[in-house]
């Protein structure tokens, strides 16, 4: 039995005052015993976020982890055992927003995803289509093989103590969330494709569904067969609709 995540990614949003608020705020919410709930700060907060939410059962992620595991000189760059230092359990590799801005390619995240997990986090794997590849027929296709960059790389074994997270490009801070039936054929291909690898670690694989997701969509998108929560952007700097969300998980 797969456990949800419900997963808030607060990108390069909020100030101390503001994330202060929105914490005091999320802690007073009712949240699922049955869900598991993550944030995911910005680098400058993540500190004062692990601090605050020290008594509390949501964990806490960073956006982003060096290829680099071992410290060195690497300027503006953080590594995974720094982060692991700090309390930090999960890490975001591979988010569309990274993938182009920043141009990381699928080799550069696997390395990224290797670094996390040697570090002992929890690698959040984020892999979509943008509009034009899917328009092309080309979504599954652009999905598997951001997969495959660490399946095939890392072995099916590194999936074990990771999450995948299915987030079309298109859906993300557009409003336009995927159909659960879109979102449902994606996730379920993922998880046939990892069971060619091994069906049991595709049977325990929770797979996240990002983009758009709000308290009005999260029920619908959330109970189908192979969506084991989310990754939530926008809706998570809302502490009622966030906490609404993790409760249609
Ligand atoms: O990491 C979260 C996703 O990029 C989704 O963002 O909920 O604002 O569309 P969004």
């Amino acid at each position: 039995m797969r456990r949800p995540l419900v997963a808030g990614n607060w990108k390069m949003h909020g100030s101390c005052t503001s994330i202060k608020q929105l914490l005091s705020e999320l802690v007073d919410e009712r949240l699922p015993e049955n869900v598991e709930v993550a944030v995911f700060p910005g680098l400058v907060h993540l500190q004062t976020v692990i601090a605050q939410l020290a008594d509390s059962s949501i964990a806490v992620g960073a956006q982003d982890c060096a290829v680099q595991l071992e410290e060195g000189a690497l300027t503006g760059e953080t590594s995974a055992l720094q982060l692991k230092d700090i309390e930090c359990s999960m890490v975001l590799v591979g988010h569309s927003e990274r993938r182009q801005l920043q141009e990381e390619t699928d080799s550069v995240i696997c390395r990224k995803f290797s670094a996390a997990q040697a570090a002992g986090l929890i690698p959040v794997l984020c892999v979509g289509e943008t509009l034009a590849e899917r328009e092309a027929g080309n979504a599954v296709a652009v999905v598997q093989r951001q997969v495959d960059a660490v399946l095939v790389e890392l072995g099916v074994e590194s999936l074990v103590h990771a999450v995948v997270a299915y987030e079309p490009v298109w859906a993300i801070g557009t409003g336009l969330t995927a159909t659960p039936e879109q979102a449902q054929e994606i996730h379920a291909q993922i998880r046939e494709h990892v069971a060619k690898y091994s069906a049991e670690v595709a049977k325990e694989l929770r797979i996240l569904y990002g983009g758009s997701v709000k308290a009005a969509n999260a029920a619908e998108l959330f109970a189908q067969a192979d969506i084991d929560g989310g990754l939530v952007g926008g809706a998570s700097l809302n502490a009622k609709e966030f906490s609404a969300i993790c409760r249609a998980a």
